[in-house]
């Protein structure tokens, strides 16, 4: 039997800007995951650029980092068996204009002529990064 794992789960500024926190919190607990830590909070450039360690050097890497610091934000760490792959599929992919119908992106994002960036939603990819990605937050 699988243990139930955590993963870390930030509703981006432009869901809590768009008043989409709850919206996007129910989701995750009509699908059956369990919130088992929530704060708001202004993140500091120091602890998305750590979040974000693995897209440093990238072209979107600085306007993803101002744009995540331009207003609060949400983070939560979810817990269920195999929440970190549920999560992702309840999101979408990257690109809210091509993310399915039905999932978080594909419902309720769009492209806003920036990017891709405001996709309302970032979720762990793996054990390795939830863990670590726990710790910038909740550590
Ligand atoms: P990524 O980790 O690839 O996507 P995901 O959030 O689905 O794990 O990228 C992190 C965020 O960076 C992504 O949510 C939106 C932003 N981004 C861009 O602005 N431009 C890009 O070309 C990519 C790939 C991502
Ligand atoms: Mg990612």
């Amino acid at each position: 039997m699988s243990q139930p794992e955590r993963t870390l789960v930030l509703v981006k500024p432009d869901g809590v800007e768009r008043g989409l926190t709850g919206e996007i919190l129910a989701r995750i607990e009509r699908k059956g995951y369990t919130i088992v830590e929530l704060l708001m909070l202004n993140a500091t450039h120091q602890m998305l650029a750590e979040h974000y360690e693995e897209h440093e050097g990238k072209e979107f890497f600085e306007p993803l980092v101002n744009f995540m610091a331009s207003g609060p934000l949400v983070a939560a760490v979810i817990e269920g068996e195999r929440v970190i792959e549920g999560i992702r599929a309840l999101a979408g992919i990257s690109d809210p204009t091509l993310a399915e119908p039905g999932t978080i992106r594909g419902d309720y994002g769009r492209d806003w002529g920036e990017g891709v960036q405001k996709n309302l939603i970032h979720a762990s990819d793996s054990t390795l990064s939830a863990e670590r990605e726990i710790e910038i937050w909740f550590g």
